[in-house]
């Protein structure tokens, strides 16, 4: 028998896994972090192969982990683990220092950083785990770190909450006349108050530019 539920068992703690390529930086929110040995100094990061930072990290051999307080929003972690380098900039507006390995060190909301120069990496089907030697290492709070356990229960459904608003105030283009029913805005003038979410407009409503019924708009993405 496997029950994976026994593995949401297993404790964790949560940090930002940082590289970069020809002096682009990247990141993500990690908790498959770890120490695997004390001498030299070696962590393990286990990083999807998908990741941009996966790349990165395989390109230029150098990774920074910076270890989150347990104050750390939820926003922080949004940021870094529900979105892509491929499709955005991550790096900027972040509060970093840089390493020296050239690696961005998250300095806001995190406890201290540990940079590594990659020594090997193993095939792990999804995931590569890459072994990294302890190249520097610095504190920057006395705090407390973060850990995987209070992220389940009360960040997590932070960040679902504010995902599941953001779908219900998604906006729509009419696809005939490229007109946007925004849900803040809502159509006052043909009755529908700001606030309305698309899909609670009754199906009588129709684009007030050409006239078209909802079935003609798609969700903007
Ligand atoms: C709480 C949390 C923990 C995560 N842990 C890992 C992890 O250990 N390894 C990993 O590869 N991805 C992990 N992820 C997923 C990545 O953060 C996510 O895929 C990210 O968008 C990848 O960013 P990138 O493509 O810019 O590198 C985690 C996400 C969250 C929200």
């Amino acid at each position: 028998m496997i029950n994976l539920a026994t593995l949401n068992k297993l404790t964790y703690g949560l940090y930002i896994v940082t590289s970069l390529d020809q002096g682009r930086c990247n990141g993500f929110a990690a908790d498959a972090v770890f120490q695997v040995s004390a001498n030299p100094p070696t962590i393990g990061a286990c990083i999807k192969k998908d990741n941009l930072t996966h790349d990165f990290v395989a390109k230029t051999k150098v990774f920074a982990v910076s270890i989150l307080a347990e104050t750390a929003p939820a926003e922080l972690i949004r940021h870094w683990g529900l979105k892509s380098g491929h499709q955005e900039d991550k790096c900027v507006n972040t509060e970093y220092k840089t390493g020296i390995t050239g690696c961005h060190l998250i300095t806001k909301d995190s406890l201290g950083a540990i940079e590594c120069q990659v020594i090997n990496a193993f095939d792990a089907g999804s995931h590569t785990i890459f072994l990294g030697e302890v190249v520097s290492a610095e504190m920057f709070s006395e705090r407390e770190p973060l850990t995987y356990t209070q992220y389940r229960k009360n960040i997590k459904p932070d960040i679902k909450q504010s995902e599941s608003k953001r779908d219900i105030m998604k906006k729509y283009r009419c696809v005939v006349c490229d007109y946007i029913y925004d849900p803040s805005l809502g159509d006052p003038d043909s009755g529908i108050a700001p606030g309305t979410p698309f899909e609670q407009i009754p199906d009588t409503w129709v684009c007030p530019i050409c006239q078209v019924d909802k079935s003609n708009f798609e969700p903007v993405d």
